[in-house]
C-alpha cells in the first residue's frame, strides 16, 4: 500500500461562506496541511456525456425521469447491486450547509453557479486559514501573480481537464508563460491530461515542480478500489522512470526545457510538445 503522504483539502464555497469557513475548520482540526482554492469552476463546464447518460434525471428525485435510462441499469446487475449495498447516491459530507446538513450530489451543480469566487474571498480566506494555500486553476501569468498576491505559496496551472471552458489552453501551453511570471517566487504545479510518464516528464521540463492528476487515478478507483488507485500511481511511476531512461536523463533534477521541442501545428492552433531531445547537445 502507498505509504501516507500530506493531505490538501479542496475548497469550493458550495453552500456559501459559512459552510466553507465550517469546512476549513474541519479540515485544520484533520490535519490538512494545505488548502487548495480552486478558481475555475465559476459554473460547471457543458458536460454532454452526462446529458446523454442522464445524469441528471439518475440522481434526481423524479422517479418517472429514470424510466427511459433503466435499460442502463438492468444492463448491469452486478454493478446496480453493490451501488445500492454501497448506500446508493452519496451526500456532500464536507459541505455541510448550516442549519441543514450534508448537501445532496444532486443539488452540486446549482450550488456551484451560486457560488462563484472573486479575487475578494481570499480576504476572508486568508483569516480563517493562516497555513499554506495553493490556488488551482491558473492559465496565465497575469492571474499567476495575482494569486501570489492573495497569499498562494503555489499555483496549479489547470485547465480542469478540458472539462470547464471549452477550447481553453491546453495546461502544458500555458505553463511556461506561469512559470516566468511567478520566476520561482512560488511552487508551480500542473494537472490536466497526465496519462503517461511522458506527459509528466514534459510538464517538469517546461517548469512545473510535480503534477496532479485527475481522471488516471480515477479509471484505476473504478476498476479496482484502493487497489486500483495504487497500481495507476506505479504505472505512471514505472512509466516515468521508463522515459527517463530511454532519454538518457540521469535525474529528475537535470530536465529541463532541451528535452522538449515545441512546434507550431499552425500559427491558429495551440502547439504541440513532444518528448524528446531534438536539439545538438
Ligand atoms: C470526476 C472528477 C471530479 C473532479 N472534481 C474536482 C473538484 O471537486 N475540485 C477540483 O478542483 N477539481 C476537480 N476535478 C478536476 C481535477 O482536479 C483535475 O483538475 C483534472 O481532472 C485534471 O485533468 P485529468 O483528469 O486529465 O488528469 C475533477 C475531475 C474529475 C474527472
Amino acid at each position: 500500500m502507498a505509504s501516507k503522504g500530506p493531505v490538501w483539502y479542496q475548497l469550493y464555497l458550495l453552500g456559501g461562506r459559512e459552510a466553507a469557513e465550517a469546512a476549513i475548520d474541519r479540515a485544520r482540526t484533520a490535519g490538512v496541511s494545505a488548502l487548495v482554492v480552486t478558481i475555475d469552476t465559476a459554473v460547471s463546464g457543458l458536460r454532454e456525456r452526462d446529458y446523454r447518460n442522464g445524469m441528471k434525471e439518475l440522481t434526481g428525485w423524479n422517479p418517472f425521469a429514470k424510466i427511459p435510462f433503466l435499460p442502463q441499469f438492468l444492463a448491469s446487475p452486478r454493478w446496480l447491486t453493490s451501488y445500492l449495498l454501497d448506500g446508493g447516491l452519496r451526500e456532500l459530507p464536507n459541505v455541510v450547509i448550516p442549519g441543514q446538513g450534508p448537501m445532496p450530489l444532486t443539488d452540486v451543480a446549482t450550488a456551484l453557479g451560486q457560488s462563484a469566487i472573486t479575487w475578494n474571498d481570499f480576504a476572508w480566506i486568508r483569516k480563517v486559514w493562516s497555513g499554506p494555500m495553493i490556488v488551482k486553476g491558473v492559465l496565465t501569468g497575469d492571474d499567476a501573480l495575482r494569486a501570489v498576491d492573495h497569499g498562494a505559496g503555489a499555483v496549479v496551472v489547470s485547465n480542469h481537464g478540458g472539462r470547464q471552458l471549452d477550447h481553453v489552453a491546453a495546461s502544458l501551453n500555458a505553463l511556461p508563460e506561469v512559470v516566468k511570471a511567478v520566476a520561482g517566487q512560488v511552487e508551480v504545479l500542473m494537472d490536466g491530461g497526465v496519462r503517461r510518464g511522458s506527459d509528466i516528464v514534459k510538464a517538469l521540463c517546461l517548469g512545473a515542480r510535480a503534477v496532479l492528476i485527475g481522471r488516471a487515478y480515477a479509471y484505476g478507483l473504478g476498476a479496482a478500489g484502493r487497489e486500483g488507485v495504487a497500481r495507476a500511481l506505479e504505472i505512471l511511476k514505472a512509466d516515468f522512470e521508463r522515459t527517463l531512461k530511454l532519454l538518457g536523463c540521469v535525474s529528475v533534477a537535470a530536465l529541463d526545457e532541451s528535452y522538449v521541442s515545441r512546434n507550431s501545428v499552425s500559427q491558429h492552433w495551440e502547439s504541440v510538445t513532444s518528448v524528446g531531445r531534438f536539439t545538438a547537445q
